[in-house]
């Protein structure tokens, strides 16, 4: 079967496709045949070797953490799924591999695919849809009135945060560029504001919850826009982020917090929650498979809406 993988780190010119055997099940696994695999900017900064420290340096590695797919064969010691399922799930985040003709998968990190989305829907929301529940279930609690900001709101966490925040009857505001203005506004963001042309800590507002989706809202220019009582997120923490989160803890009443995923069978199943009650789940860009070079080289310059997707229908 085909498999994309790469034996070096680097930019999309380190990824090809190799010809290995398909992975036979264990007593606990479920073999799936791959359907679609979300692209995420975990892929690239594993790839690159940002990620070394967790992700290790040994090669080959695979690429691709959430996906959807057909269950094709179960391991003896299964219990809930049969071949032919229709299920979407997580591999582990630092190893991935999705981008796979079949996977082999514990049978905890599936669930099954909910009937009214795509398997493209499916397989965007496994990773940025458990980062924004983990954000609201473990590292803030919303309150009915909270003032949230969401810097960077139109990309897949955002897409997640900001329809979860406003179930929760918080009021949501949204930093996005030109493209994703009317996507916030249709998942419920009360305000937007335009990073293009409007410096959003140079407003007068101020917030109980901060998250930072892109990357370029560091805590430090954050707390001029935070409540006395408030916590910020950083989405894509580092050690150096680990140690002055640590002690600006100690000392100040504006919570550094940092998001560290570990996806869940709760998780799973709250977002099939979600997008059985029609949340939107909105996939911008298809890649067909043999287009990864591409996909890669695009997905990371951003403008696009909720999640990039690869699907595998070429391979078949
Ligand atoms: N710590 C963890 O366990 C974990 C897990 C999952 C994800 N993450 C990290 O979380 C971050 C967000 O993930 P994601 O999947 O939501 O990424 P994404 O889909 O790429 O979204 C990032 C968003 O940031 C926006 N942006 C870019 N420049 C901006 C600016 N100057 N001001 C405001 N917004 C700006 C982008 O908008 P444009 O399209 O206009 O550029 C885009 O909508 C990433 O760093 C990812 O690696 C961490």
């Amino acid at each position: 079967m085909k498999k994309l993988i790469y034996s070096k780190f680097g930019g999309p010119e380190v990824l090809q496709i190799a010809e290995v055997p398909i992975p036979t099940v264990q007593e606990t696994t479920v073999l799936i045949k791959v359907k679609a695999v979300a692209i995420n900017p975990l892929d690239w900064k594993i790839r690159n070797g940002e990620m070394k420290l967790m992700s290790g340096s040994k090669f080959p590695k695979g690429i691709g953490i959430d996906f959807s797919g057909v269950v094709e064969e179960v391991g003896t010691a299964t219990t809930k799924y049969n071949k032919g399922d229709e299920v979407f799930g997580i591999l582990d985040v630092f190893k991935g591999g999705a981008l796979s003709e079949y996977i082999s998968v514990e049978e905890k990190d599936i669930a099954i695919k909910p009937q009214n989305i795509s398997f493209e829907q499916a397989a965007a929301m496994p990773v940025v849809g458990a980062a924004a529940l983990q954000i609201f279930n473990t590292l803030v609690r919303l309150k009915k009135g909270d003032e949230i900001l969401i810097n960077g709101a139109s990309g897949g966490i955002g897409m997640f945060a900001t329809q979860i925040a406003k179930t929760k009857g918080a009021v949501v505001t949204t930093v996005v560029g030109d493209s994703g203005i009317q996507a916030v506004k249709d998942w419920g963001a009360d305000f937007v504001v335009n990073y293009q042309n409007e410096d959003i800590l140079k407003g007068n507002k101020q917030y109980d919850i901060v998250i930072d989706l892109s990357g370029k809202m560091p805590f430090s220019e954050a707390k001029i826009i935070m409540k006395h009582s408030s916590a910020y997120i950083h989405t894509a923490p580092g050690p150096k982020e680990i140690v002055v989160s640590f002690f600006i803890n100690l000392f100040s009443s504006k919570k550094y917090k940092l998001l560290m995923l570990k996806p869940s069978p709760e998780y799973m199943a709250e977002l099939t929650g979600y997008a059985e009650q029609g949340m939107a789940i909105v996939v911008s860009r298809v890649y067909p498979f043999y287009s990864f070079n591409k996909a890669y080289t695009e997905v990371p310059k951003g403008k696009f809406i909720g999640k990039a997707v690869i699907t595998m229908g070429d391979l078949v």
